[in-house]
Parts: structure tokens; sequence; C-alpha cells
């Protein structure tokens, strides 16, 4: 009997160092960080000066800022399964208003065109 409680304690302690080590291993394959992230996103500007006048005024207050739910500008990761939607879906999206985003995304003035460009660089496939 008291043979067991040894074994017993070292299959435990090698259990939970697998567990340490897996965890480790997916957190290394997690890509950028949350505060890396949330730098770049922070920095990055639309190179077009009419566009990143209106996303300054508009999309930045939700898709550059930690506090949001809102996909990271740049996050290509958070953006990936939205791209997949197609441009089509994503401008209804925004369009018509999305879970927590408004409609028009805050800029009530901006044209189909505006918005995909806007969309494009907030996904990291133009900028
Ligand atoms: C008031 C905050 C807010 C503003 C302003 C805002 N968004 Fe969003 N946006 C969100 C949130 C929150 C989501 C994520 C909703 C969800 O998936 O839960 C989102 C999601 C999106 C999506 C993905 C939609 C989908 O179908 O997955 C697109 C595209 C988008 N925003 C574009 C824009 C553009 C372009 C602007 C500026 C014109 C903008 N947003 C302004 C909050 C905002």
């Amino acid at each position: 009997m008291s043979a067991t409680i040894p074994s017993n304690v070292s299959q435990l302690f090698k259990i939970s160092l697998l567990a340490v080590l897996s965890f480790f291993i997916v957190g290394c394959d997690d890509g950028p960080n949350q505060q890396s992230l949330l730098a770049n996103a922070k920095s990055a500007m639309p190179q077009d000066a009419h566009i990143a006048s209106i996303y300054q005024r508009s999309c930045q207050a939700c898709h550059a800022v930690d506090e949001s739910t809102a996909p990271l500008v740049g996050d290509k990761k958070a953006w990936q399964p939205r791209v997949e939607k197609g441009m089509d879906k994503l401008l209804d999206s925004v369009i018509n208003g999305y879970a927590g985003m408004p409609p028009f995304g805050m800029c009530m003035d901006c044209s189909a065109q505006e918005f995909e460009a806007l969309i494009q660089f907030m996904a990291g496939e133009n900028s």
C-alpha cells in the first residue's frame, strides 16, 4: 500500500509538468501579444490623407483601443475570419451596424468606397 503513494505522486508530477510545458508551447505559438498588437494599432494610420482623417474621427475610437471588443487595426488573426466573409458582408456590417458597432461606424457621410478603403487598411491588407 505504502509503495503506491510515491508512484502516484510522481505520476501526478509528470502530468502537471506536461501541462505546464504544453502551456508554454501553445503560449509561444500565439503570435504577437496583446500589448504589441495594441501599440501597433495605436500608431497605424492610412497612407491616404483623406481616408486617414475619416479613420481618426470615426473608426479609431473603437478599433485601436484596449477597452473595446472591436478587432484591432492590423490584428490579422482577429480580422482573418471577418475577411473570409467577403467585402460585401463587411460593408454591410458597417453600414447597418454590427454587434457593438453602431451603423456607419460613426461616419455618417462616408461612401462605400471610403468604407472599403478603411476596412482594407484595418484588416492589414493594404497598409
Ligand atoms: C463605437 C465603436 C466602433 C466604431 C466607431 C467603429 N467600429 Fe467597427 N466594430 C466595432 C465592434 C465592437 C466590432 C466587433 C463586433 C463583434 O464582432 O462583436 C466592429 C467590427 C467591425 C467590422 C467587422 C464586421 C464583421 O462583419 O465582422 C468592420 C468591417 C468594421 N468594424 C469596420 C469599421 C469601420 C470602417 C469604422 C469606421 C468608419 C468602424 N468600424 C467604426 C466597433 C466600432
